[in-house]
């Protein structure tokens, strides 16, 4: 699904969003952010000064965070006004220490003007992203050709065209999250998986490295851009997969958890 304006013909402002929405809310998905949450703290020595949480819902994990790292300031990002409202009603419910150190900002994503160089972290969680029109426009001549061949690679004709516009959304969204980290920052994903990842295929983990700008090879001759090195990834079992479920009917969604990657900008 491809949108070109804000407002209400984004999907996450009508029925998505409250189905969404709700389903935060459940024992599965907070005890999930609670696990996140503790997953990045234990990962830190030095703290992060600022968090930016991409695509950040009704900001749950921003909220979990800012109580683990007292001194940080967090911003979310967001397309959606209807979850961005509720992330603000979740603010009242932390301390002041807390919630005067978040700010939430609404806008389409990916946006490469924004939050520039500046976090340390970048978290980019349970991601289910709306194609934005022209998202490709951000990528290079050599990032459209790679993501050619490996779309041929992977499907029959009919199928390619959708796989190449897919690597190529979700390379534009990396690029954009390596934009908003300082060098040597760090980006958390955390994404719906089956598998762990050294169980991906060495085709599954070219499309998943290129797309997350840590392809670190060539691709028919040509090299992609490296952004990301990954330094470590660790799997949880979950009924947060149900999510994908729900969308999908697909019963090889309905067992598995999320993995989280942890990658250093380079
Ligand atoms: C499945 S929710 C995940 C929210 C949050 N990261 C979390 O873990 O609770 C996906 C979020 O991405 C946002 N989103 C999807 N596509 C977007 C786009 N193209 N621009 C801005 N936000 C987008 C939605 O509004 C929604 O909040």
């Amino acid at each position: 699904m491809k949108y070109a304006k804000e407002g209400k013909d984004f999907p996450y402002n009508g029925m998505i969003a409250r189905w969404w929405f709700e389903r935060t809310c459940d024992r599965v998905h907070e005890r999930a952010y609670r696990k996140i949450a503790e997953f990045i703290r234990d990962s830190y020595t030095q703290d992060p000064k600022v968090i930016v949480d991409y695509a950040c819902g009704a900001g749950n994990l921003l909220s979990l965070l800012s109580r683990r790292f007292p001194n940080a300031k967090l911003v979310g990002l967001d397309g959606s006004e209807f979850l961005l409202r509720m992330a603000r009603q979740h603010l009242k419910a932390l301390p002041l220490a807390c919630s005067w150190r978040i700010n939430f900002i609404e806008t389409p994503l990916p946006n490469m003007d924004i939050v520039r160089g500046q976090a340390d972290l970048a978290i980019f969680c349970f991601p289910n992203m709306v194609a934005a029109s022209a998202a490709e426009q951000h990528l290079s001549r050599n990032d459209r050709n790679i993501a050619r061949c490996l779309s041929l690679a992977e499907g029959e004709d009919d199928d390619a065209p959708a796989i190449k516009s897919g690597l190529e959304q979700g390379r534009a969204i990396s690029l954009n999250l390596r934009r908003t980290l300082k060098r040597g920052g760090i980006c958390v994903r955390v994404e719906y998986a089956t598998v762990q990842r050294h169980e991906l295929s060495p085709p599954e983990l070219t499309l998943v490295s290129f797309e997350e700008g840590s392809l670190d090879a060539r691709v028919e001759g040509i090299t992609p851009r490296l952004w990301f090195r990954v330094l470590a990834s660790a799997y949880f079992r979950s009924r947060v997969l149900e999510d994908v479920y729900e969308q999908t009917a697909d019963e090889r969604d309905k067992s598995g958890g999320y993995l989280i990657t942890v990658l250093k900008a380079v």
